[in-house]
Formats: C-alpha cells, structure tokens, sequence
C-alpha cells in the first residue's frame, strides 16, 4: 500500500478512536422529560439507570435552570466512567416529612470512577427545618436529612460544585477510597446548627482541595477508620474549625492514622484545629500522624487544641480518663489571631498521655499580646517560636 495513504488512515483511525474515548455518551435531563422549575427526581433516576448501564463511558448533564428534586439514592456497580454535570440549581423540598424518611437528599453508592462537576448548585433550603431542629436539648427528634452522601464509592471526583443551607451534615463520606474534592464550596449561615462541612468516615485517601467552607457546625470532621486524608489550600469560616473526632465513644472504633492540614485559612470559626476524645469510653482506636502545618487563623476562639476531656452539655463522666492514645502530631507554622487567652490548649489523657506533639512556629496573639497555652499529660517538643506550655488549673 503506498505509504502516504497508510499513515493516513492510521492517523483517521486514531482520530476516530481519540474522538470516541474522549467524548462520553451525553444524557440531556431534558430528554428523560426534566425541565426547568420541575421536579426532575424520577427523571435523574431513569437518566442515572441508562448512564450506568452503558459500556462507554456516559455524562448526565443538568443545564442552567432551577430545578427541584426530592430524596434520591442512585448506586452501581455502573459498567463505565460515569459523570454527573449540574449547571443549574437544583432545591430540595422544604418539609423534612418530603423526604420520605430518607437520611439524605442526593445518595450516591457503590460507584467507581464517578465525578460530579458543574457550576451548579445543590440548595437544601434548611432555614425553616433549623429552626424547628431541638437535637441539642431532644434525645428525640427528627433527624435531618444531609445534601450528600458517599457512600462506598473509590476513585471519584467532586469537582466545583456547590453545596447550600443543608438541612444537616452538607457531606457526608464513609467507606470511600481515592475520592476527591476540588473547587468545592459549602455555604450555610453561621447559626444553622448541626451543618457540618464535610465529615469522613472509614475511608482511604480522600483529598479536599481548593475549597471554600462556610457553615455552622465543623468545617471538614474525621471520624473513626481514616487512613490518608488531605486538606489543602482551604478556607473554613464561618463554622467550627477542622476536627477530628470526636472518637472513644464506641467499643468497635477503627484508628485514625494519616490526616495532613496545609495551607489553610480559619476566619471566626470557634476553632482552629482540633483533636477531641471523650473520657470515661470504651473505645480504645489510636490517633497517629496528624500534621497541621502553613494555616492562618484569623479572631478564632481556640486555634490549636487536643481535647480528651472533650464532654459538652456534661453528657458524660469525667471519672475515668480517655483510652486513646494520640501521638505524632505537629502544628508547624501556625500564626494569626485567637479571639481568647490561651492560643494553645493541649489536654491528653492522663490515662495514656499524648506522644510526640510538635510545636514549630506558632505565632498567635490576643489583643495584640501572645496568646498563652495550657498543657496536661504532654511534653511537646518545641523547635522555633511557640508559647510555653502552663498547667491547667487544678
Ligand atoms: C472500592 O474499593 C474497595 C477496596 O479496594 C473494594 O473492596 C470495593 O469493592 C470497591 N468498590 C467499588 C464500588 O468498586
Ligand atoms: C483516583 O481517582 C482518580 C479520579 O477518578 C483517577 O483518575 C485515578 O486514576 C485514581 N487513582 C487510582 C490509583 O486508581
Ligand atoms: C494557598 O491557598 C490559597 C487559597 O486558599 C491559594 O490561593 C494559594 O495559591 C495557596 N498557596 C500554595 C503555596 O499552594
């Protein structure tokens, strides 16, 4: 065959095949019969069964629009890369009682290789629920229903995307590995209670990138099983700061073993980073490899604190010490404002006191002086700048 035409149809064959793997198989909601100011819920569910059946990979797309959309749980296995792009806003429905006692709005399950992208927003319009929400003074009420969860789900992407007002948690993650946030954003007024950011529990490898956090609860939260997660160039404010735990509560607790702070800013949060254990508890899962390092606190009530005694509304006995044992952890360079005295408060449990705890750099002041710090149970060792450690008061 003469050469020209050879490398020819090898070059048209390659742009085929480039051309066919590159594009995905688009699935407009419109053509599943959703259609701006409608509720696409069982439309997005017959679009999710055809994307998942397909052998190629395959793109839900949500265009520019405001949408509504009751409680959905969708889950492969799906047979190819499936992806999920919102460019409108979509509202959930407004009365808790409309989710048909489902614990979540949008529930993603059992999926590899998924992303979730677009400009759009998720709004789950929790004004009217919050103020009916007693949770903090009644062991019986309604549980909330959260915007998202992930759940089982590896290799995954949330890319921009917005997450509004929650009714409860924004984010919840469990069992996922290699799954990613990146260009995120949560918005929630700073008095909606119980919204937490993002809250990861018995997962692998989860990143969160790039992303915004303003809510009225923990910013991003760890929960027990954690192996490897990163928070990166990250804003939380307003909101309760980065935390893990709280952990001890239960016998069957997994450890918490790998979580990296970095390049992070903290305005008004009522904390900065947090460690806290309960006392008097079964569980017994260790605290390793904590490393909280470049963050900016901006008037935040208590940047750096480890907290065993961790025991709010006296719910429960301070009698016996916390069986967890932390160790490994740094705070390297850490500067800005604490909105009160003590900058630093490391308090370990006496039972198994805390075990390398690093302080390198860290430069907080209150009112203009520096802010002090107050340690139990806990030698840090202390390379450059940081407060001296002082005994709580008996
Ligand atoms: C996710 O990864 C875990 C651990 O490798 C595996 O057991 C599980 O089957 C995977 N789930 C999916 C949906 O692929
Ligand atoms: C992790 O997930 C991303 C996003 O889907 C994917 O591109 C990457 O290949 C995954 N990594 C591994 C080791 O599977
Ligand atoms: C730190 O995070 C901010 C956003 O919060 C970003 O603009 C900046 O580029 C990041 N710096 C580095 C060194 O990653």
């Amino acid at each position: 065959m003469d050469m020209k035409l050879n490398i020819a149809i090898i070059a048209f064959v390659s742009f085929l095949y480039g051309f066919s793997t590159a594009q995905s198989w688009v699935l407009e909601i419109s053509k599943f019969g959703g259609a701006p100011n409608a509720d696409i819920t069982q439309a997005f569910t017959n679009a999710w069964k055809k994307a998942c059946e397909s052998t190629t990979s395959a793109k839900i797309v949500i265009p520019h629009g405001t949408y509504k959309m009751g409680a959905v749980q969708v889950q492969g296995p799906c047979k190819a890369h499936i992806e999920v792009q919102v460019d409108g806003t979509i509202k959930a429905p407004v009365n808790p009682r409309n989710f048909k006692g489902a614990g979540t709005w949008v529930q993603f399950s059992y999926i590899s290789f998924f992303t979730l992208s677009g400009k759009g927003v998720f709004d789950g319009v929790g004004e009217t629920a919050w103020k009916r929400n007693d949770c903090s003074k009644n062991k019986h009420c309604t549980l909330l229903p959260m915007n998202f969860a992930f759940n089982y789900v590896n290799n995954s992407i949330v890319r921009d995307i917005t997450s509004k007002d929650s009714k409860s948690f924004n984010v919840n993650v469990l069992g996922c590995n290699n799954f990613t946030f990146d260009g995120f954003k949560i918005v929630a007024l700073a008095l909606s209670p119980n919204t937490d950011g993002i809250h990861v529990g018995r997962s692998t490898d989860v990143k969160i990138l790039n992303t915004n956090i303003g809510t009225g609860d923990d910013c991003v939260s760890l929960g027990d099983g954690i192996k490897n997660v990163l928070v990166r160039n990250v804003n939380c404010g307003p909101g309760h700061g980065v935390s893990v735990g709280s952990l001890g509560k239960y016998p069957d607790e997994k450890p918490v073993e790998g979580f990296y702070v970095k390049n992070c800013t903290l305005t008004n949060t009522d904390n900065g980073v947090r460690i806290k254990t309960w006392p008097s508890t079964p569980g017994t899962a260790p605290i390793t490899d904590m490393h909280f390092e470049d963050i900016i606190m901006v008037n935040v009530k208590n940047p750096i604190i480890i907290d065993q005694e961790y025991c709010p509304w006296n719910q429960c006995s301070k009698k016996s010490p916390s069986k967890i044992k932390i160790s490994k952890v740094s705070f390297k360079n850490i500067r800005g404002t604490s909105a009160t005295p003590e900058g630093v408060i490391l308090i370990c449990s006496s039972g198994v006191p805390c075990d390398t705890v690093e302080l390198n750099g860290v430069d907080l002041t209150f009112n203009g002086a520096p802010a002090t710090a107050k340690c139990a149970n806990v030698k840090p060792i202390v390379t450059g700048k940081a407060p001296t450690c002082v005994a709580p008061a008996a």
